[in-house]
């Protein structure tokens, strides 16, 4: 009999843990324009389920385990947001309403710390920082008429991260599982002018549709972004590798054991059969590369050559080239002409059997590029639209001498 009333109350413990385990919820990942239908497809392979496409984010549907796959191993992911909260607003006093409402202590305690991130756009409130005064002093007050007492603020390394987004009247209150972005992976240690951010590299080399298979280069590696990005790609190791923390982490219903076995489920290459080129022709962006790629702990995969572009060839015929050449901020139009021009003639000449894919936010220059674009993408690098086009490239292929592509 006591048996019996002892397994049964097993019974129910577990079930309580396998439940908050296997509750699913919305959730809202966030990327960059352009990247929102290869995030998708990332969110789909991990097992996400109702995805849908918006402007900069993807929503899903899914579990503990699906927010921390989303987290460790989407590449295109810039956080991913929890919504507690949904609800009109037209006042800041609506506002401060609905968020005290909430059961803030459900979350976190007194002794624990927060921080309010906003995004708004919206003609009802014109300041972001007084959306946030306004939402914390809603959850201090609410902690106040409980206990008498009130939690910190923390913006730096908050227990837990509340992110406000208003569009018009519409208010989403969720929660920061990332903490700190997840293009932070925590290999760069250098830096060049102008690097690209490492969720946007990423998404870039998925876009390309390299077979992971076949050479891969960027001969414009400045900091080494493009080919650390393919090299993680290749061997499958997540994105999230050495991130030290996510906000998740902190919070009540963290399952260290469900974490591990995230991070563990991961199967890594160890070897690959062909060739990853990091080349550029500045001192300076290779030595940057080189600290980059040792933080990486990918000194093995990845060659490393000071050189011109025009020097930079290819002798297997087949493979996939990804750069961002400069914009153009130092140099005068006729030159970024020229140059782009001469990185049309080195395609042409020199990786016959490649497909190359050229970044760049001078849309004039590229068209002096001079080849056939077999896609032509848009996708914005921070604030600035860029263009991202594919070259397929053969044996004969010709420089076509008009300005109307
Ligand atoms: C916009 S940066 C690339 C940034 C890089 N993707 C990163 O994430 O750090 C352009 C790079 O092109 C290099 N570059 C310019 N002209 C070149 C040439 N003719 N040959 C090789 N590299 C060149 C510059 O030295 C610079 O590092």
């Amino acid at each position: 009999m006591q048996f019996t009333f002892f397994k049964t109350f097993c019974e129910v413990i577990f079930e309580y843990f396998s439940t908050m385990e296997n509750e699913k919820y919305e959730m809202l990942a966030k990327t960059f324009f352009g990247l929102e239908e290869v995030l998708a497809n990332e969110l789909k392979e991990i097992g996400a389920e109702e995805i849908v496409q918006h402007n900069r984010a993807v929503s899903f549907v899914g579990n503990l385990e699906t927010m921390y796959k989303a987290n460790y191993l989407s590449r295109t992911s810039l956080r991913v947001l929890k919504p507690i909260l949904k609800f009109k607003v037209q006042s800041p006093k609506v506002l401060y309403k609905n968020v005290k409402k909430y059961d803030w202590k459900s979350l976190f305690s007194l002794k624990d710390t927060f921080a309010i991130d906003t995004v708004v756009s919206s003609e009802y409130f014109t300041h972001s920082k007084f959306v946030a005064l306004r939402v914390k002093d809603a959850i201090v007050d609410r902690f106040r008429d409980e206990f008498d007492e009130r939690p910190n603020v923390d913006v730096d390394n908050p227990t837990v991260r509340i992110n406000v987004h208003i569009f018009n009247d519409s208010c989403t209150i969720s929660l920061d599982s990332s903490g700190d972005s997840l293009h932070k992976r925590g290999y760069r240690t250098a830096s060049t002018t102008a690097p690209l951010n490492e969720a946007l590299a990423a998404g870039m080399i998925l876009l390309s549709e390299w077979d992971h298979n076949s050479d891969f280069i960027d001969g414009m590696c400045g900091s080494g972004t493009i080919p650390i990005e393919a090299a993680l790609i290749a061997l499958n190791i997540p994105p999230g590798y050495l991130k030290e923390s996510y906000g998740f982490v902190k919070w009540k219903d963290f399952d260290s054991e469900l974490w591990e076995s995230v991070k563990s489920g991961v199967k890594t290459k160890t070897e690959l059969n062909f060739n990853i080129i990091a080349s550029d022709k500045s001192p300076d962006a290779i030595a940057a590369s080189a600290r980059n790629i040792k933080s990486a702990k990918l000194l093995k995969y990845i060659k490393l050559e000071q050189k011109y572009f025009d020097q930079q060839s290819s002798n297997s015929g087949v493979g996939t080239l990804v750069m961002n050449p400069p914009y153009g901020e130092r140099l005068k139009e006729d030159d970024l002409n020229l140059f782009y021009s001469e990185i049309g003639d080195t395609l042409k000449t020199n990786f016959a059997g490649f497909d190359a894919w050229i970044l760049s936010a001078s849309f004039s220059s590229m068209k002096k590029i001079g080849l056939k674009t077999s896609k032509r993408l848009t996708l914005f690098n921070g604030a600035l639209e860029c263009k991202f086009f594919k070259y397929e490239l053969y044996h004969g292929t010709k420089k076509i001498f008009h300005d109307k592509e």
